[in-house]
């Protein structure tokens, strides 16, 4: 048996004998002679047009059975098609029914709500629009590691469980192998070196640091994989657990840092676009209608670097009345994100020198000593996409912002170390892989382009 994919199928430049299609029936259309099938078989957006008549064998079962959902192995001749809306169908000489789907398949041909389909996450892929979103998904992860490749970066595989909390937000999800309702204690308190690493484990909020000991030796690197946060906020932009990509390029000063981050979002929306024409199609006619002037103008403006400072300024100075009050020393809301981005400038935003209240311990301090060189950058529609800084390299200056956050040194021991011994300056970011998606496709609920969310109050799947 040939098989061909339908992507494959659908490209061709003359027409096939003896090939198979298999994959699963979206609609069926008897008429007195002829069934007509659709068939999708994921591998992109368009299904391919079976023919069946009397001759092909299998006959019966699809007049009679075979229902929406079922799968099949279809067998026959890839001809230019009859009929208007597609260059090629296949004239089937046999139908193999894999599984007939039972007709209470929830997908049936009509629209569904958001919400309605994630109740059905397991079954949501099915759909065009869900298809298109995992196949976007996908080229986006491919065209992170070619890009990263190409430059001489290497791909670094950061621990998932770690001993240490990057952004000191406490956000940690606990890693235990303690029976929960027998807590070992000591001294009325639970005794930590009875568990399994012998002290307290969580999942990783963030590779970069163990990153940036592969910089420093490495020179340019990356992490790409699941990060984890117990953030109790239920926004459409957060998730327990997401990708975060993160470069860390050793002798890279902030402006560096701003330099790689534009660059890279640019190499990535056209590289979607280049590559997903046909999918990204579909968003920008039902989801966003906006879509395609949106990715072109990230394309095409230079992003705006501004300050923090000077933002707050900005939006002192606003007329627009925000529900939070802003003021040097404050963390930006989404509000006044939006409001630089998508009102004031009308293009993306790199906010750079935040001041270091506000900031993690690993930041580089500036010369005033009141800010640290920490970038964000935001794009219109999904806000920040990515955070980083250039890391602190100084070793003295990196342990009094410690005892500043609270931090002790014993923990960080190791990163303390990397200060020691051939410091040089370096900086990193982190690109919320999700956002990401969200901004190709339009979508505005992180739950709908990641696979099997994980929010706050349900872990269905
Ligand atoms: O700004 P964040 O917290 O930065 C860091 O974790 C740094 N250690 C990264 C680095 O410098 N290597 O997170 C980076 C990005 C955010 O800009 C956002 O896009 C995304 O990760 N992000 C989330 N995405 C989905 N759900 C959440 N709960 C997220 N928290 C952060
Ligand atoms: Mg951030």
């Amino acid at each position: 048996m040939n098989r061909i994919k339908v992507k494959t199928l659908l490209k061709a430049t003359e027409p096939i004998r003896n090939i198979a299609v298999a994959g699963w029936v979206r609609t069926r259309r008897d008429s007195k002679t002829f069934s007509f099938i659709e068939v999708n078989d994921g591998s992109c957006l368009k299904n391919i047009q079976v023919i069946a008549d009397q001759e092909t064998e299998g006959h019966e079962t699809v007049v009679n059975q075979l229902s929406t959902g079922s799968s099949v192995i279809v067998e026959g001749d890839l001809i230019a098609s009859r009929g208007k809306g597609q260059v090629w169908e296949i004239k089937a000489t046999a139908i193999k029914v894999l599984s007939l789907a039972s007709t209470d398949f929830p997908l049936q041909k009509k629209r569904h709500t958001d919400e309605f389909l994630r109740g059905i996450a397991h079954l949501r892929p099915r759909t065009n629009k869900y298809g298109a979103v995992f196949r976007i998904r996908s080229e986006l992860s491919y065209a992170i590691h070619a890009y990263f490749h190409e430059r001489g970066f290497q791909y670094i595989h950061t621990p998932i469980i770690t001993g240490s909390d990057c952004e000191g937000a406490g956000e940690l999800f606990r890693v235990t192998q303690l029976d929960l309702n027998h807590l070992p204690l000591k001294d009325g308190k639970l005794d930590e070196s009875a568990d399994f690493f012998g002290k307290q484990a969580n999942l990783t909020v963030s590779g970069q640091l163990a990153a940036e000991m592969f910089a420093l030796a490495l020179g340019d690197v990356y992490t790409f994989g699941p990060t984890f946060r117990a953030e109790n906020s239920n926004t459409r932009r957060h998730a327990a657990e997401f990708w975060m990509l993160e470069p860390e390029m050793a002798f890279c000063d902030l402006e560096g840092n701003m330099d790689s981050g534009e660059d890279l979002l640019r190499h990535l929306i056209t590289a979607t676009m280049e590559t997903c024409r046909e999918d990204l199609d579909l968003f920008a006619r039902f989801v966003d209608k906006t879509l395609m002037k949106t990715l072109e103008n990230i394309v095409s403006s230079d992003f705006v670097r501004l300050p923090y400072r000077e933002a707050v300024e900005i939006l002192k100075k606003a007329t627009k009345k925000f529900e939070y009050p802003i003021s040097f020393g404050v963390d930006l809301q989404t509000e006044h994100e939006r409001f630089l981005v998508e009102e004031h400038f009308k293009k993306p935003v790199i906010l750079f020198d935040y001041p270091k209240t506000i900031k993690p311990f690993y930041m580089r301090v500036n010369d005033d000593d009141e800010t640290v060189a920490a970038m964000d950058i935001l794009l219109p529609g999904v806000g920040e996409i990515a955070g980083g800084s250039q890391r602190e390299e100084r070793l003295d200056i990196l342990q009094k912002r410690m005892q500043e956050s609270n931090l002790p040194e014993e923990a960080y021991w190791w990163y303390l170390d990397s200060r020691r011994f051939g410091s040089v300056p370096h900086s990193g970011f982190g690109l919320g892989f999700e956002r990401l998606v969200m901004l190709t496709t339009g979508i505005r609920n992180i739950r709908d382009v990641i696979p099997f969310p994980r929010t706050p109050g349900g872990i269905e799947y």
